[in-house]
């Protein structure tokens, strides 16, 4: 209490003393603390990611954040001109203009330019060297720019991912290469390629396995590290003599020329993006920058809120004096440890206050999506709000600024069912959903499942936990078993929703309901004499093939007030007084309810709303008995479903389907929280609350992403899986005849045999 009361006051003086505001990660409190001195000026400003403190300083809402390399490349291309650098941060070591840059080594014999280069060997650091923290987009620039990768004039991309067409046309243009590291974010992908191009690993050296280099360095040679990727690309470039290229960076190609191979170094020369060479001189490797490059990286630097940039400037230059720590406990030395760096790193101060654009545009200026060139098409992420498809806009643009593809664009409709219906119209690609709508989705959408969406274990939101409940009034009387429902009224959160299934499910297992009947409003409305299954009556959540009149389904629904007092209503949304979990709770309150199929999420909170007390109800398990005891504490076994609670869903049979999986893997490598923070290029939080909102893209439960395979370990996932395999035993058999005829000897029989057993159980 005394320490909060203690912290509370601190914030209140700094903030009178106009504290400067800093961005800190929300996963790193104990530096507020820290950072809580004594005659600090700075407060804590926490922010979920990079890209809120991104928002929140361009809104004026923090007033100092630092941003990696990438990140700054990313605001040049966001346009962010309402904040502006302060100073960058150096290498105390390196006395260069860029963080690093990256060029084409060849021999000094080349000719014909970049096409020069057909034909010839490859010798790349590889796709997963961590030492300079290259881009997708950085480590691809020479393989775009000479091979075409980009460009797939007459390419067959059926089934196929953007990883391979990429490798499809680099085999093609390269004899041989070592480009080593993983290919594709997706393990099976990326195992596939390099089978199926080995001509890519050639040069990596016995059992290298295309994960690294093997080839003999020789000797070693002090300051210059025979175990560095750029250092071993340019080995593999000089110990042969046929003609290749080496693409790497410029403060290794120094090291390797004068002080590793000095011997060499005229033998060859840089080649430049506009095809011409510069030979390897004395003079040319002894100087920081390079004579011509490829990419030229910004260093990260500090950036702060537009207006009190020159304030905050001059502020700086006081507490770091020099650029560098003052040393020492104090707060600006606990400030610049946290947010700068160590002994390492020094702050340039930017004396001219450039805004994002003029400070990485010269150096970095990327082509905007639309005009880029790719050979799988952007895929469309589907949006149903503005704050969501802001989410998606700036990931879109991190997408691009790395160079992950294929690229994503953002789509925003109005509901979740729009953006069904538009990716089965084609006019989007993909959404993560809750699993409330995986049935409609499947059945009415054609849609499928490309990912799961993996949740922590320990919160209880993660999973969709579906009971049957009772009233506990009637439930040892009347209804102890499934077969009891038959002619009861029952209430469903939503049509065709997952509790919906779920009771078929039971129902189908059971036999209470034909196992042949595919109709699922049909054999549900038919087994109740009444209902509220909030949605049935809208074409959104109609039934495919379905010629069933769905009104006994929406009987038992009310209105919310007199607002909406019409004769009958069947609404999806809060119009409906039984919409929802809570609603079907409320509706079990009913005096004319006799059971309701809900998820237990709050359900505490949804008994008290509908003025029910827990040990007013009894539930019925999944396997035909009825719960122990009243209440609603049951264990998984006694659930209808206990599954994932949202997978992302696309086309079934889309042609591209597996370029979205990969790409779906690549995003949760680099966004999701794989992404080690001190690697991350771009800190962005997919699976993270944005701009202080929950549950954008996908719910703030998930932490990752897991396959669609029956075969999954992930148990929630199976099960998931499993709800759906009688809706995919009707299409794949031939459809039912609709109508009467669908009402087979079968169900007639079934329907016989249990009305006797039913009468035989009630009485
Ligand atoms: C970036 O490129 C575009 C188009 O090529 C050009 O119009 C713009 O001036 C460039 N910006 C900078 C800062 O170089
Ligand atoms: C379906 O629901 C939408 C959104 O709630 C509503 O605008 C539309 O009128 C409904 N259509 C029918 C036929 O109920
Ligand atoms: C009726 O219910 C709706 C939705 O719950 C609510 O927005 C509205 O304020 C209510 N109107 C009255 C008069 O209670
Ligand atoms: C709704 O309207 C009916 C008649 O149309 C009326 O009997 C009933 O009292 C009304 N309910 C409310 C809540 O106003
Ligand atoms: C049915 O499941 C419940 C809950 O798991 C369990 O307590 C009960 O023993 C089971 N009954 C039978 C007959 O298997
Ligand atoms: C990789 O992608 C393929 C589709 O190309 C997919 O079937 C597979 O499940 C994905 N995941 C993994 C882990 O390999």
């Amino acid at each position: 209490m005394g320490v909060k009361l203690f912290y509370l006051l601190s914030v209140i003086v700094a903030v009178s003393a106009q504290g400067y505001r800093v961005c800190i990660p929300t996963s790193q409190p104990v530096l507020c603390q820290s950072l809580d001195k004594d005659g600090s000026q700075a407060v804590c400003e926490p922010v979920e990611s990079k890209i809120d403190c991104a928002i929140k300083l361009s809104r004026g809402d923090a007033d100092l954040g630092v941003f990696s390399e990438e990140e700054m490349v990313l605001l040049s291309q966001e346009k962010s001109s309402t904040v502006r650098v302060v100073g960058s941060v150096r290498d105390a070591f390196r006395n260069e203009p860029f963080a690093f840059e990256s060029v084409a080594v060849v021999q000094a014999t080349h000719t014909g330019g970049l096409e020069g280069l057909r034909g010839g060997r490859y010798c790349h650091p590889g796709l997963d060297e961590p030492d300079l923290r290259w881009s997708p987009r950085v480590l691809k620039t020479l393989e775009k720019v000479a091979a075409g990768t980009d460009r797939c004039p007459d390419a067959n991309m059926n089934g196929k991912t953007a990883e391979e067409l990429e490798v499809e046309t680099l085999s093609q243009f390269f004899s041989s290469a070592c480009r080593p590291g993983p290919w594709s974010a997706n393990e099976t992908v990326d195992l596939d390629l390099k089978s199926r191009y080995q001509s890519l690993c050639s040069l990596c050296g016995e059992n290298a396995g295309c994960s690294r280099y093997t080839i003999d360095m020789g000797v070693n040679i002090n300051n210059v590290n025979n175990n560095n990727r750029h250092i071993q690309a340019l080995e593999c470039l000089r110990r042969e003599e046929s003609k290749g290229v080496a693409y790497v960076a410029w403060q290794h190609v120094r090291e390797y020329f004068t002080i590793r191979n000095p011997q060499v170094t005229t033998s060859f020369a840089l080649l430049c993006p506009d095809g011409s060479l510069q030979i390897l001189t004395r003079e040319a490797v002894s100087q920081t920058t390079a004579p011509c490059s490829f990419v030229k990286q910004p260093w990260r630097a500090l950036v702060a809120a537009e207006a009190r940039s020159p304030e905050i400037q001059n502020q700086l230059k006081l507490w770091w004096p020099n650029g560098a720590s003052p040393g020492g406990n104090i707060w600006t030395a606990v400030l610049f440890s946290a947010i700068v760096g160590g002994n390492n790193v020094r702050v340039n101060f930017e004396d001219a206050l450039p805004n994002p654009i003029v400070y990485a545009s010269p150096l970095r200026n990327i082509t905007a999506q639309d005009a880029s060139p790719s050979c799988v098409p952007a895929r469309r992420w589907c949006t149903i709000s503005s704050l969501e498809h802001a989410k998606c806009t700036w990931l879109q643009l991190a997408v691009h600024t790395l160079g992950i593809e294929p690229a994503i664009s953002c789509q925003q409709r109005l509901s979740s069912f729009d953006c069904l219906r538009d990716i089965k119209d084609n006019t989007a690609d993909f959404i993560a959903t809750p699993a409330n709508y995986g049935y409609i989705a499947r059945q009415r959408y054609g849609l499928s499942s490309v990912k799961l969406v993996q949740n922590s274990r320990n919160d209880p939101r993660a999973f969709s936990r579906v009971a049957t409940l009772l009233k506990a009034t009637t439930a040892s009387s009347e209804i102890t078993r499934f077969e009891n429902l038959r002619g009861k009224k029952a209430c469903f959160p939503e049509f065709g929703g997952i509790s919906y299934l779920s009771f078929v499910r039971a129902a189908h297992e059971r036999e209470v309901i034909s196992p042949s009947e595919c109709d699922y409003a049909r054999a549900v409305g038919e087994f109740f004499t009444g209902a509220c299954a909030p949605g049935a009556l809208n074409a959104s959540h109609a039934i495919a093939s379905s010629d069933y009149d769905v009104t006994p389904l929406c009987s038992l629904c009310k209105p919310a007030n007199a607002t909406f007092n019409v004769s009958s209503i069947c609404t999806y949304d809060s119009s409906n007084k039984y919409y929802g979990n809570s609603g079907a709770v409320a509706c079990l309150a009913d005096p004319e309810a006799d059971v309701a199929f809900v998820e237990l999420e709050n359900i505490d909170v949804n008994l008290r709303a509908a003025g029910l007390d827990a040990s007013q109800i009894r539930v019925l398990c999944r396997n035909n008995t009825l719960a122990m005891s009243v209440g609603v504490t049951v264990d998984s076994n006694c659930l209808l479903a206990d599954v994932v609670d949202s997978e992302v869903l696309s086309r079934r049979n889309d042609p591209l389907l597996n370029s979205l999986n990969a790409l779906l893997d690549a995003l949760d490598l680099h966004f999701g929280y794989n992404a080690v923070t001190s690697t991350q290029l771009i800190n962005l939080a997919m699976y993270s609350p944005f701009d202080g909102v929950n549950d954008l893209l996908f719910r703030n439960t998930a932490v990752g992403l897991s396959e669609p395979s029956s075969v999954t370990a992930n148990e929630p996932a199976r099960n998931y899986n499993e709800l759906f395999q009688h809706l995919d035993s009707c299409t794949s058999s031939a459809p039912p005849v609709p109508g009467l005829g669908s009402r087979n000897f079968y169900s007639y029989v079934t329907f016989i045999i249990m009305a006797v057993m039913t009468r035989y159980v009630i009485y």
